[in-house]
């Protein structure tokens, strides 16, 4: 995200490039994890959009690694297919081959010591032939257990060194490294690979990626709040009631049941996804789009969330497993069902929470998040709750209650912000209707499908940290959830499965709402 690609007017009727975005480059990305489902869903589809929009300068090049017996060749055989299955835009045929040209693989095991001086000896030829300046992006997109040792060995050939002479195993140039989540799987396991990390990289090395920061509509809450009079000053606890995320998808576990039992709901998609959608809802305005200053204010409101006692813990989170259901009519069976899941697993595939931000600005406001696999739909979704007005002047009407403003950002799908509120339905006595005011991205922005791995690329390769996670705000994310996987991890859940597949979760996570006179916003199927 670039200040300048900010203050554009844009015409909406124009499919755009955006004209101040710059071609990035040179630079080589090399892949960990080339074969991988990553690899071939979103980032070489983005490397084909970041392509086609002119974004990248013709210095780029591909270095694919992986454990495939393949060489560059069948590699660039194998990306022209999945290419064909996976692009999210029509490409024109040169796009396709411009890419395949700049791709190249390197077979080799992750932690075999002996692959990364022959990657040195690939890199430097890359670098001679492509004009790429020893600027290397590595992109770990494999399993996390190898992260750290893919880091360290990188170190130990001298491949992370930035700015060496070009004779050196490491040339001149930048070395950056993308590391996938998930990030740790509670405090102490981010805060160990933190410290591995750093004991090669500088920080300014690390970009921590959480895909939801790559998508168009959650970089758009910033602009929302901040370059429009309208909303910030009732953006507090004076004037709204509740804030709701909600992050539902209609997909089960599919084939990551191995993962996904050892994950579950919370630490899949909390400290991550729904903590960032709340970070960027709730921070302070930052002093500028620099990487620093938005940053800083993201964590500050991780740290004025008071991690919950034990007892917070059995009041404010529920979890919830999906059994056997139906959706759109076609018959589910339960997680316990699926493939590699044990038949008696306690993981959950939902969770709700309640969390209270201690902060000038928050106190006092509950924030509802709740996130499932099975659930009726996929919607992911801020529903800011404002305070009802006094029922006063309705006294002698037949209006019993006023309802809320209600402001919802939709992130996906659907696209949009849409404002609820309340008008006179036509008549000669007083009464309410609820109407929405709605803006829809797709009919204002003509602008072709992306994979939203696009600008994370893009600002890696530019030098740009502000959508990647900062260290500190990994661990405090971890923080927080830290209570929760313990009191769960104590006591095992009672009743599981306890929500239909095709339902939107345990009646607990309803109840958990009315305790403070709340309820969800009620999504449309
Ligand atoms: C991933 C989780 O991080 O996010 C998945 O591991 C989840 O379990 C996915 O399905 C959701 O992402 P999106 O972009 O489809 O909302």
């Amino acid at each position: 995200m670039t200040a300048d690609a900010i203050h554009v007017e844009v015409d909406p009727a124009v499919d755009l490039v955006n004209p101040f975005a710059r071609p990035i480059g040179p630079a080589i990305l090399v892949i960990f994890g080339a074969a991988g489902d990553l690899t071939k869903r979103k980032l070489l589809p983005a490397l084909c959009n970041l392509w086609s929009s002119k974004l990248l300068e013709r210095e780029i090049a591909v270095l694919g690694i992986g454990r495939t017996a393949l060489d560059t060749a069948s590699y660039r055989e194998r990306v022209r297919e999945e290419l064909a299955q996976f692009a999210t835009q029509s490409l024109e045929p040169r796009v396709v081959e411009e890419i395949l040209e700049r791709t190249h693989y390197l077979q080799g095991n992750f932690d075999d010591a002996k692959l990364y001086p022959a990657l040195g000896e690939k890199l430097r030829e890359l670098d001679a032939q492509c004009g790429t300046k020893g600027n290397h992006l590595f992109y770990l997109s494999t399993a996390p257990e190898f992260f750290a040792p893919i880091v360290e060995h990188l170190g130990r050939a001298g491949l992370t060194k930035e700015g060496g002479a070009p004779s050196e195993a490491s040339s001149s140039g930048w070395k950056r490294v993308i590391v996938e989540k998930p990030f740790g799987h509670d405090v102490a396991s981010a805060r160990e690979l933190n410290e591995r990390l750093r004991a090669v990289l500088h920080e300014s090395q690390i970009y921590r990626i959480d895909h939801y920061l790559g998508k168009e509509t959650v970089q758009n809450i910033l602009v929302f709040r901040f370059a429009n009079g309208l909303f910030e000053p009732v953006w507090n606890r004076l004037y709204i009631d509740n804030v709701q995320i909600t992050v539902a998808e209609s997909l089960g576990v599919e084939s990551r049941g191995g993962y996904y039992e050892g994950a579950g709901a919370l630490r899949d998609m909390v400290p991550n996804h729904l903590l960032q959608l709340l970070a960027l809802v709730a921070m302070e305005p930052p002093t500028s789009f620099a990487a620093e200053a938005v940053r800083e204010e993201k964590t500050k409101v991780l740290r004025a969330i008071p991690p919950m006692t034990p007892e917070e813990v059995l009041t404010h989170a529920v979890r919830g497993q999906y059994g056997a259901g139906t959706l759109d009519g076609t018959a589910l069976h339960g997680y316990r069902e699926e493939e590699r899941v044990d038949p008696r697993s306690s993981t959950e595939t939902y969770v709700a929470l309640q969390l209270r931000i201690d902060n000038w600005r928050w106190a006092g406001v509950p924030f509802y998040l709740r996130t499932g696999k099975r659930m009726p739909k996929r919607v992911s979704e801020i529903a800011i709750q404002f305070r009802r007005p006094p029922l006063l002047l309705f006294r002698a009407t037949h209006v019993e209650h006023v309802p809320r403003n209600v402001l919802i950002l939709r992130m996906q799908p659907d696209e949009g912000i849409t404002l609820r509120f309340g008008a006179k339905i036509p008549g000669p006595s007083v009464r309410l209707g609820q109407v929405a005011m709605d803006f829809c991205y797709k009919e204002h922005f003509h602008q072709a499908p992306t994979t939203g791995y696009e600008t994370l690329i893009y600002d890696c390769i530019k030098g740009d940290p502000t959508l990647f996670q900062r260290a500190d705000s990994v661990e405090l994310s971890w923080e927080i959830v830290r209570p929760i996987l313990e009191v769960w991890k104590a006591l095992p859940p009672r009743a599981f499965p306890n929500y239909a597949a095709g339902s939107w979760g345990p009646p607990e996570a309803d109840a958990l709402l009315k305790r403070e006179g709340h309820g969800w916003r009620r999504i449309e199927p």
